[in-house]
């Protein structure tokens, strides 16, 4: 598919989707919501993608939704606008593969909030995290006020939201909302080394891996030891875990198939 606001390259089982606005430091408007949810689909269902990277570059990763878009909206069309964000959103986080942030610079507002959306974040030391839409008038209009609290606490994710204030990388690996922090120019390299070490693991089980961890934060402990466990037990259906075993048996890496 041809998309005009991202770039999508895919080079060995690894897809990098990075965000291409420059002039508006990847501000996220209705096209780029449109092209990210698209893209999440497609690379959801491309088989030769093991794990998918989203990046804005080596200078910002996104300074959030346009505002210049959103400034004149009316609460009707504010209703009606939020839906591209949240089907983009929704879209990425059910990819059911590995899913990597990969940030340097600003990472604000629906920037940040994309974030939140992968599975696991990288950040250059160059990174600043924040949700300074209280500064617009607004509140974070795309997931920041459900799932930032669920990553790092009610009280931090308030402390974030109600001032709006930045926090650079460091802080946010002290606080939880990133994995891992790297050199800047260390941050491509550092991604892909990520990215390849999930992608070496078998897909089936990545896949049922994401799966009892997010659909298990949706439900009660018990429910979720019970989904855990189907999840388990067909994964004994698979070829990978007869070659996982027996890998491990005979003293050699697996060779995973995906199956
Ligand atoms: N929307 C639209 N345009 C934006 C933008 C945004 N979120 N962020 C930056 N830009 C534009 C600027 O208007 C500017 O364009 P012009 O050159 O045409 O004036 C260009 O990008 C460069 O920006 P600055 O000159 O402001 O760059 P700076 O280095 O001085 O400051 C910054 C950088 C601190 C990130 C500042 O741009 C900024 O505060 N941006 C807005 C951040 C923000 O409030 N984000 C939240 C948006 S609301 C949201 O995301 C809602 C939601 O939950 C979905």
């Amino acid at each position: 598919m041809a998309y005009e606001t991202i770039l999508v390259d895919i080079a060995d089982g690894i897809a990098t989707v990075t965000l291409n606005r420059p002039e508006v430091l990847n501000a996220l408007n209705g096209q780029v919501f449109n092209e990210l949810g698209d893209v999440a689909l497609e690379l959801g269902a491309d088989p030769s993608v093991q794990a998918v990277i989203i990046t804005g570059g080596d200078k910002v990763f996104a300074a959030g939704a346009d505002i210049k878009q959103m400034a004149n909206l009316s609460a009707v069309d504010a209703a009606i606008g939020g839906r591209p964000s949240h089907r983009a959103f929704s879209l990425i986080e059910t990819i059911p593969k590995p899913v990597i942030a990969s940030i340097a610079g600003f990472a604000l507002g629906g920037g940040c909030e994309l974030t939140l959306v992968c599975d696991v974040r990288i950040a250059a030391d160059s990174a600043q995290f924040g949700l300074p839409e209280i500064k617009l008038g607004i509140l974070p209009g795309a997931g920041g006020t459900q799932r930032l609290p669920r990553l790092i606490g009610a009280g931090k994710a308030k402390e974030l939201i109600f001032s709006g204030d930045f926090i650079n990388a460091d802080e946010a690996l002290r606080v939880g909302l990133v994995n891992k922090v790297v050199p800047a120019d260390q941050l491509r390299e550092e991604t892909l080394k990520m990215a390849k070490r999930f992608a070496a693991r078998g897909a089936v089980a990545l896949r049922l891996a994401k799966s009892a961890i997010d659909e298990g934060l949706r439900m009660d402990l018990e429910a979720g030891i019970q989904y855990e466990h189907k999840c388990f037990s067909l994964l004994f259906a698979t070829v990978d875990q007869k070659e996982g075993m027996r890998a491990f048996i005979e003293k050699r890496p697996p060779d995973f198939k995906g199956q």
